[in-house]
């Protein structure tokens, strides 16, 4: 092959790559916007019934490009986009963070309700936690993206977790990455002792809110109440 030849070889193969790259964030991101806005349906109907938020807030973040490659290549797999695209299931991503542990639940039930959503993966870390004490609901969800080739089906990754949790993973992450070897036992073992104490604060939180719930009654009713009250109060100061 000539050296004209070789070069206009890595040219297409190099503009197929570009092509496939663009084609892929296309994709997730819509996956992305969907399962954003289907959670913020969910939240806004919540809100409407009960008069409280179950979602705290939310993240999203499509892996890079040196992510999925460092995955495929760390599982032994083929490093190309048509590859990551068939092994890869978290290449989207999104993070809801609740206040309360039911809150977690309440909304893993909301979305197998949903018939759009199709849920194929779920790791409940919170009913088990991993050894270092890593707690989070993770659940793998395909939503229907529309192209112009048509319907596909695409996989985004939903980890939800409390706001107590997600304060242990992200410092855990930080901590633990920054380590060149594994962790020494001591450092492990005192990560591991947070984890068991901010899983008792999530415990407790929640029992507080059972508790208020059960006295005063539900949140809805104590708004209604306290509206009620405050319009009786108006009305006295006027007449
Ligand atoms: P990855 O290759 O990291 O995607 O792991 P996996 O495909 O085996 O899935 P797993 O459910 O174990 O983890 C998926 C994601 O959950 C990770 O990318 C992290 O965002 C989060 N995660 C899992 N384990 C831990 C942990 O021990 N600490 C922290 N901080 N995050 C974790
Ligand atoms: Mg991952």
């Amino acid at each position: 092959m000539s050296e004209k030849d070789e070069i206009s070889l890595m040219t297409s193969q190099f503009q197929e790559m570009v092509d496939q790259f663009f084609d892929l964030q296309c994709r997730y991101q819509a996956a992305i916007r969907l399962v954003q806005a289907k959670l913020e349906a969910l939240d806004d109907e919540f809100q409407a019934q009960h008069s409280r938020n179950p979602i705290h807030s939310m993240q999203s973040r499509m892996k890079t490009i040196r992510s999925m490659m460092d995955k495929l290549e760390r599982n032994h797999l083929e490093i190309s986009i048509p590859s990551a695209v068939s092994n890869l299931q978290d290449i989207a991503g999104v993070r809801v963070i609740c206040s309360y542990i039911q809150d977690i639940y309440t909304i893993y039930e909301l979305l197998q309700r949903q018939d759009d959503i199709h849920i194929v993966k779920v790791r409940d870390y919170i009913r088990e936690p991993k050894d270092n004490g890593y707690r989070s609901l993770h659940l793998v969800v395909e939503v229907p993206v529309y192209l112009a080739e048509g319907r596909v089906a695409v996989p985004v990754e939903i980890q939800i977790r409390t706001i107590a949790m997600d304060f242990w993973a992200s410092l855990e992450h930080s901590l633990s990455y920054k380590t060149p070897e594994t962790i020494p036992q001591d450092i492990a073992d005192e990560l591991l002792q947070t984890a068991t104490d901010i899983a008792a604060l999530d415990e407790r939180m929640q029992h507080i809110h059972d508790e208020v719930e059960k006295r005063f009654g539900k949140t809805a009713d104590r708004y209604r109440l306290h509206r009620a009250l405050l319009a009786e109060k108006r009305q006295r100061e006027k007449g």
